[in-house]
């Protein structure tokens, strides 16, 4: 039997396994600046803490959720999104007493049960931040701000920013009416949609079959209230005063329920039809909802898969070269002891000249043809030979794989 990967799912190694931890590195220096923390919470969650916090009737609920029971039939669920996870770690740890403005960054697998496709895929990375307790406008700002640098650290300059409201509950309230109003009047809508506009009008927005029926669809910013309007042109300013070019859009409503006021995406033409890199928005009821005090908050999360492949193109990863790699060879077996502790020695000391290196061997049993073989398929720079008349000297052979040439070296040399 041939055991394979399940389907949407990859093995990351290599040259991958290399830009995925960069891309991490660079999001850890970014968010220290902005002064976010690291939070690691469980890869599984009680499952309704999804369902309440994402929406009963969001593709996400609905569809794409790995729900399982354990052995004391508990419902669970391997977690679709980090922010639900990161809410209810704040309100369990009392952190909303203990640190009311709190910014919180995770990195993480997250599960959804996709149709698989390039950028999708249904395990995958993301890397998120939550800035909570901060109902200021600045924070959106300040959040699209963050996301957009980390897309920059790695060398991604050409991006769509696009940015819109989707306003409070009393805005929310008359736009849900004004939509089913109009969604009544359009004929023959797919099953989906007429669950849907029941439950939750505004989720028929994202229907993918009907949307082409929309035209004159009410628009939610004929539906903001005041404060709404406000804050969201200071967000936009805020923006523009920052440097950030942005795009608003009216038919940016996400995918999930928690949402209140702005929501933003970052997309690139560099990834094909999964072109948003970067998702968030502002959710100022979810904390209340779940059971804590209330809190306003903001966010975002980035699909590592998605930023990789963005950035294969900047040459940004190209820049980091893995690092040198030595092979110890000896030439008489005799000398194994030694060998052994001197690349133990080169492992834990580095290289003299401060070069970043890899040490492997020595290999026990082999000739030496057939070490100098296995040197060349690691991709070994150089090989340390320990043969006895040398070393018997105070020597070693250092030899050059890329030109095979050989130099003797003094052992205190090295
Ligand atoms: P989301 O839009 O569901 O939002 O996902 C955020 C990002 O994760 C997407 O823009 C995309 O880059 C990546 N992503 C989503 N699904 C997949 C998939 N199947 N395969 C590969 N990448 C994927 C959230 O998850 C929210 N929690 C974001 C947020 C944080 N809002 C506020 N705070």
């Amino acid at each position: 039997m041939n055991y394979k990967a399940p389907r949407g799912t990859h093995d990351i190694f290599g040259a991958n396994a290399l830009a995925m931890s960069l891309l991490e590195q660079q999001a850890r220096v970014i968010f220290k600046k902005h002064g976010f923390e690291e939070i690691r919470t469980p890869a599984f969650e009680d499952a309704a803490l999804f369902m309440r916090s994402i929406g009963q009737t969001t593709d996400i609920v609905e569809k794409e959720m790995y729900i399982f029971e354990d052995r004391k039939s508990r419902k669970l669920a391997l977690r679709p999104e980090g922010t639900a996870s990161l809410v209810r770690a704040f309100i369990e740890n009392r952190l909303d007493i203990s640190m009311p403005a709190g910014r919180f960054f995770y990195i993480g697998e997250m599960f959804r049960y996709e149709r698989p496709q390039t950028g999708r895929y249904r395990q995958f990375h993301q890397v998120g931040a939550e800035f909570l307790g901060n109902p200021s406008p600045a924070a959106d700002a300040e959040i699209i701000i963050l996301a957009q640098d980390l897309l920059f650290s790695v060398g991604i300059k050409e991006m769509d920013v696009r940015v819109n409201s989707l306003g409070c509950e009393k805005c929310r309230y008359l736009f849900r009416e004004a939509l089913v109003k109009y969604f009544c009047s359009v004929r023959d809508l797919c099953e989906d949609c007429i669950r849907r506009l029941e439950k939750n009008p505004l989720r028929v927005l994202d229907c993918k079959t009907d949307s082409h029926k929309f035209t004159g669809v009410p628009r939610i910013s004929d539906y903001l209230c005041d404060y709404c309007k406000d804050s969201f042109n200071l967000v936009l300013s805020l923006l523009e005063s920052a440097g950030c070019n942005y795009t608003a859009d009216e038919k940016l409503v996400r995918g999930l329920d928690y949402y209140t006021r702005t929501v933003f995406e970052i997309r690139s033409d560099a990834v094909g039809s999964q072109d948003a890199l970067v998702a968030g928005g502002r959710y100022d009821n979810l904390v209340g909802e779940l059971g804590g005090q209330n809190t306003p908050a903001v966010g975002f999360a980035l699909g590592s898969e998605r930023v990789l492949l963005a950035a294969r193109n900047t040459g940004f990863f190209d820049s980091f070269q893995e690092s040198e790699k030595i092979f110890i060879a000896i030439a008489d077996q005799e000398l194994f002891n030694e060998a052994f502790s001197f690349a133990v020695k080169m492992i834990r000391n580095g290289s003299k000249s401060g070069k970043d290196i890899s040490v492997f061997g020595p290999v026990n049993g082999k000739s030496l043809t057939s070490q100098l073989k296995f040197a060349d398929k690691i991709k070994a720079v150089k090989t340390i030979v320990f043969a006895k008349t040398e070393f018997e000297n105070g020597k070693f052979l250092v030899k050059n794989m890329k030109d095979k040439t050989q130099v003797e070296v003094l052992i205190d040399e090295l």
